[in-house]
């Protein structure tokens, strides 16, 4: 199977941790690319039996708090995901509020199916991004075991 990483970065911590994931997948054997989701072929997103999707959350910290805008028009532009297996994933600095549970929905709506979310700290403590970094591996886990138990037999 193989996964396709998309993420909407704007100062580069969304990208690190989608490139760690991606990096993660090739460790345990899956043919992985990371792409912005902005922009991305319609060759890879054909190829592929899974996604993780991922950005950056956007916000006045208590109000408005999701996505940012980028990564959900890069959603509504997706072709039909057609039943395939996604998993969520943001950065944020104080609290994503919403943010996984908007993603989710929204990839749902393109045709997803979506049971995994995982939420990574950019800020502002010392550290906050070593930590995020060292939870990749437990969120690979539970997005893997998600899409091996979702995605369709072949010949379906
Ligand atoms: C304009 C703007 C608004 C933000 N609003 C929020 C917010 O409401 N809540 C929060 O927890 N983080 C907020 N953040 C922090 C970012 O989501 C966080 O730093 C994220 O990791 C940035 O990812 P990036 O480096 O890939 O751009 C905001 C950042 C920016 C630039």
């Amino acid at each position: 199977m193989r996964v396709l990483v998309l993420y909407e970065s704007r100062r580069g911590f969304t990208l690190t941790v989608a490139r760690r994931i991606r990096d993660e997948l090739r460790d345990r054997g899956y043919e992985t690319t990371a792409a912005p989701i902005r922009g991305v072929d319609a060759g890879t997103l054909a190829a592929a039996g899974a996604f993780v999707v991922g950005t950056w959350v956007a916000g006045k910290i208590v109000a408005g708090v999701g996505p940012a805008r980028q990564c959900l028009e890069g959603i509504e532009a997706l072709p039909p995901l057609d039943g395939r297996p996604a998993a969520v994933f943001c950065t944020y600095d104080v609290s994503p509020r919403g943010t996984l549970a908007t993603l989710a929905s929204r990839l749902s709506g393109r045709g997803a199916r979506v049971e995994i979310g995982g939420r990574f700290r950019n800020g502002p403590f010392p550290g906050a991004r070593a930590r995020s970094l060292a939870k990749v591996p437990a969120f690979v886990d539970r997005a893997l075991e998600s899409f091996e138990r979702l995605r369709p037999a072949p010949g379906t």
